[in-house]
């Protein structure tokens, strides 16, 4: 195949971008009074308004062409067929069978039956544990559980439960531990009874440092207390998790076509299930089903997860973006921006394609953000008058009447707007002098007051935050990294470096310990350091 950067489409694109440049966002405005609607597009309940990007429809359209031009139709085609499109791993993508209501085959089998088993089986244990009929090994009913995972065993639970905590109940607290750090642990058992508290160990391998470590903590904090009354396992690795002390009744498959970032819809689900009760947890699946049919059905050219990809793309790779803020405008997606980090950075911050040659562009944006309006008052100065182009997502659930939700969406509104119609000098200037400024000193001021503006943006909208708009909004974002990745020509479903940082730890380890090893004269150093403190 062609590389990605020597197409006649990304040399069309290329020419079209020096075409465009030097026009403002608002001259883009001007010159097309029917701009929102030209470049605003609905699926159910989400509205994704790409007005505010620095392009046109002809950006839309030549990028379509590179789409076409990548075969994106064929790598759909063998994403849902269970190709093993993780070729460096030899597994197929499948996240998308997870909810799904037909039947998909990986390595010819259907995997629908498992998928409903597995959730039948999550239903009768949320269920149980919500009504009081599981039992700690004391005999007493369960008032807390704890998600014990790292990163796509944490990550999506974790944002989930706290976006939908409206739904959650009121008699149960669902929290999660992470890190290696045995502060994190302590913090998130302070308040909890033993007795009463019930762990999931989520680990795909079950061999994760982090996660065991957390599980071996969770076991002496619990006494003598009974694994089987207080442990539940989702992995795909039931062996290790019966020799860790949890009886094969109590784990739960997780399926080797799903990757950690793609599986908060498997049973890695579990504790927002508990939080949600499982029906509310299918209305999740839903809502991600809806964007999976309209992804995988409408043209490329109104299609929601394709448009978002190509935006970014032209962002990254012709406006020379090198990062993507996003910020929703709801506290409860305060931990959205961690998720999408996940989500993005682990699967397209690569830079080989799949034939190991170089991609030959920039990949993955840094993602970065949080909730709005609080980011307001700390980064948002730099989007008006930093130097840098920094392209932002703004999340916008409309939620309910009320003097507060209206200030929060008029906020939004209002952001999105002035990072993108800025301030002149010549305005500055007015509004000095009306405010009673000498001609000087408004001269003086009015370059500190100007804002360039031009600042893309995407504003998605949804009426409101449920499980069934969570499930799309996630699931738009999946589709983006997957396209993305096809247009780059890159494995977004493996994570070598990850895997490499790790393997650097296990080796660092013992020879902390030890003072033997050969490292590079900083990490030596620091070694010897840590080693004199621990001493002293
Ligand atoms: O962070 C790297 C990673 O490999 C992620 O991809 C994965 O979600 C996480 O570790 C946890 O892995 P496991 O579920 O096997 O414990």
């Amino acid at each position: 195949m062609t590389p990605l950067t020597r197409t006649s489409q990304w040399q069309a694109l290329l020419a079209h971008r020096d075409a465009l440049s030097g026009q403002h966002l608002n001259e883009l405005f001007a010159a097309d009074p029917q701009r929102y609607t030209r470049l605003s597009w609905r699926c159910g309940d989400l509205l994704a308004d790409f007005s505010k990007q620095r392009l046109t429809n002809e950006t839309l359209a030549l990028l379509v062409q590179l789409a076409e031009a990548r075969d994106l139709a064929g790598f759909l085609r063998r994403m849902t067929a269970g190709e093993a499109i993780n070729a460096t791993e030899n597994r197929a993508a499948l996240h998308i069978a997870l909810r799904a209501e037909k039947p998909y085959r990986v390595a010819g089998e259907d995997v629908l039956p498992g998928i409903r088993a597995t959730r039948a089986r999550m239903r009768a244990l949320t269920d149980a544990i919500r009504s009081g009929e599981w039992r700690g090994s004391s005999g007493a009913s369960i008032n807390a559980v704890v998600n014990l995972g790292i990163g796509g065993s944490d990550l999506g639970p974790r944002m989930a439960v706290q976006a939908l905590g409206a739904y959650a109940a009121p008699n149960l607290a669902v929290r999660f531990v992470a890190n290696i750090d045995p502060a994190e642990v302590a913090d998130t058992v302070r308040g909890l009874d033993p007795a009463r508290t019930l762990f999931i160990v989520s680990s795909k391998t079950f061999t994760t440092q982090e996660t065991l470590a957390n599980a071996h903590a969770a076991k002496s904090w619990l006494g003598g207390a009974d694994p089987s009354r207080h442990f539940i396992a989702v992995s795909n690795n039931v062996a290790a998790a019966q020799a860790f002390g949890i009886p094969a009744g109590n784990c739960f498959a997780m399926p080797e076509w799903v990757g950690g970032r793609f599986s908060m819809w498997s049973a890695i689900g579990l504790p927002l299930a508990c939080a949600i009760g499982m029906s509310a947890f299918e209305q999740l699946l839903a809502g991600a089903r809806e964007m999976d049919g309209h992804f995988l059905s409408a043209p490329l050219a109104e299609n929601l997860p394709v448009l978002m990809a190509l935006v970014g793309l032209w962002n990254i790779d012709f406006l020379g973006a090198e990062s993507l803020a996003v910020i929703p405008y709801a506290h409860r997606l305060g931990l959205l921006p961690a998720y999408l980090q996940q989500l993005e950075m682990e699967s397209n911050g690569k830079r080989v394609t799949l034939d190991g040659q170089d991609v030959g562009c920039a990949t993955a944006p840094i993602l970065w953000g949080m909730s709005g309006s609080v980011g307001q008052h700390a980064f948002h100065q730099l989007f008006y008058q930093g130097t840098r182009l920094t392209p932002i997502d703004f999340i916008v659930p409309v939620g309910d009447t009320g003097a507060e939700q209206e200030a929060l969406v008029a906020n939004a509104l209002a952001q999105s707007a002035a990072v993108m119609k800025g301030k002149t000098v010549e305005e500055a200037t007015r509004q000095l002098l009306a405010a009673g400024k000498t001609p000087a000193e408004a001269a003086r001021l009015a370059p500190h007051l100007a804002c360039p503006g031009n600042q893309p943006s995407t504003t998605l909208l949804t009426p409101k935050l449920t499980p069934h708009t969570l499930g799309s909004l996630i699931a738009l974002y999946e589709h983006k990294v997957a396209v993305q990745g096809c247009l780059w020509g890159v494995n977004s479903f493996d994570q070598w470096g990850v895997e490499y940082g790790k393997q650097m730890a296990r080796e660092i380890l013992p020879k902390m310990l030890s003072g033997e090893g050969q490292f590079d004269a900083s990490t030596t150093g620091l070694l010897s350091a840590i080693r004199a403190w621990r001493k002293a």
